[in-house]
């Protein structure tokens, strides 16, 4: 919803405490989809209950799992991975862009399924014509509204393995071809740049056959071939790395502020905002993963974050995937930053939940930045401050969410209309404020 509840941010004294964040969406998705698709129940803790997460168990129950929710714990109970079942009406994917791009790489082996998904305004702005072409490649059918957005209709096929460069750095087409893949003798994906690799790493843990070569300067190339079943038995999500970027960022600029937080999740596919936040000279301190690790496991670390002075930095086009959710925050920081902030190579951003280089840059410079659009990203330049005002979050929790750290450390405060848009992430943010004001 695009203007929906307003709520305002002033100033804030110090941030103190500890807390945990948010599970982690994009795993939580993940985890929902492959039990779906496994034959055993799956036992997930820490599931994230934040509406892009409950818009996947919905459509995982429509295609006939059964998701028993208790306290901190659920339990799916799946199809398999061939016998997903046909939707009475269309999957509804909400907001929720990485459910309608991995999704459709299972049920294109639904031999002879008919599956429409469709979602919100947002949604229905996300192309999809990056997934529907590997998947046609291999044999499904897509139709897709003027060839390209939702809603969309996939008709599973048999499916013929792919040998598949990336166009685009996007872990959600990486997963959607891995996922289509395993009914195939032999499916590689090529990434020139890495990208999250979750769905790897589910995929490895619940014993599919999937192998990876490459390294983190030249990329990887990943191969999944035939896989009987998946099994998952139990699954752990960690918390949200994205999602704590927020919090880091408050911790940083909010003056006399010290933040732990607990179990952040800390796959090195994920971290690239505190390496840029470390290079601007922030104190954040915990153990991360080294780059070019890979394995069944998703570390978890605590993080410690001090308030401090930050310089500008640049942030390289190789950098952005593993930093893309976060890099509205970087805007933000680059703001309090000594000199001059630039993101190169982030044309990605345009096609998220808002265009956002267009919002972010709008945005702040509505509440005072010195900031500039270039096509592929933004460039800051540092007045040691922001002056607070009006933020519009356009319908995308990441906009809502920024702006709600601006105004904590601004010397106005700061409006932001839409507000609302946070649930489909952290819907607990105000909640997780409080209990660090106190
Ligand atoms: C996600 C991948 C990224 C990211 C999105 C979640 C995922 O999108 O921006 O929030 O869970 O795979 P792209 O893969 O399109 O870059």
């Amino acid at each position: 919803m695009v203007n929906g509840v307003n709520a305002r941010f002033d100033p804030s004294g110090p941030l103190r405490g500890r807390l945990r964040v948010p599970a982690d969406k994009s795993i939580s998705h993940r985890a929902a989809i492959l039990a779906a698709m496994a034959s055993e129940p799956v036992a997930i803790r820490h599931y994230l209950q934040a509406a892009d997460t409950r818009s996947t168990l919905q459509a995982v129950r429509d295609l006939g799992a059964i998701v028993e929710e208790r306290d901190e714990q659920l339990v799916i109970r799946g199809c398999g991975l061939r016998n997903a079942q046909q939707p009475v009406s269309r999957i509804d994917v909400g907001n929720a862009g990485t459910l309608m791009r991995l999704l459709p790489g299972w049920l294109a082996f639904q031999q002879g399924g008919i599956f429409k998904l469709d979602g919100d305004d947002s949604i229905r702005r996300r192309p999809i014509d990056r997934i529907a072409e590997p998947l046609e490649l291999m044999g499904a059918r897509i139709e897709a509204r003027q060839g390209r957005y939702p809603p969309f209709t996939v008709y599973g096929a048999p499916l013929i393995g792919l040998e598949y460069a990336l166009p685009v750095a996007s872990a959600q087409v990486k997963s959607c071809v891995l996922l289509a893949g395993l009914l195939t003798d032999r499916t590689t994906v090529i990434e020139r740049i890495p990208t999250r690799d979750h769905t790897e790493r589910m995929l490895l843990r619940a014993g599919a056959p999937l192998e990876r070569q490459g390294d983190v300067a030249g990329g990887y190339a990943t191969t999944v071939c035939n896989t009987d079943e998946l099994e998952l038995d139990e699954l752990d999500v960690p918390g949200d790395p994205s999602s704590a970027a927020f919090l880091i960022a408050a911790g940083v600029l909010v003056k006399g502020s010290r933040l732990v937080l607990e179990r952040v999740g800390v796959n090195w596919t994920r971290t690239g905002f505190i390496r840029i936040l470390e290079r601007m000279g922030a104190i954040v301190l915990g153990e991360l993963e080294p780059p070019g690790t890979f394995g069944a496991l998703e570390p978890v670390s605590e993080l410690d974050v001090s308030e401090g002075p930050i310089v500008g930095t640049t942030v390289e086009p190789e950098e952005v995937p593993l930093a893309i959710d976060e890099l509205p925050l970087i805007a933000l920081l680059g703001c309090y930053a000594e000199g001059e902030t630039v993101v190169k190579g982030a044309d990605e951003l345009r096609v998220k939940e808002s265009d956002r280089i267009a919002t972010v840059v709008e945005g702040l410079r509505g509440l005072g930045a010195e900031i500039e659009e270039t096509p592929d990203g933004f460039a800051v330049r540092g007045t040691g401050g922001l002056r607070g005002g009006g933020i519009d979050a356009h319908g995308d929790h990441r906009l809502a969410l920024l702006g709600a750290v601006a105004g904590l450390a601004s010397a106005e405060g700061v409006e932001v209309a839409g507000m609302d848009a946070a649930a489909v992430s952290y819907p607990r943010f105000a909640e997780h404020l409080e209990a660090l004001s106190a």
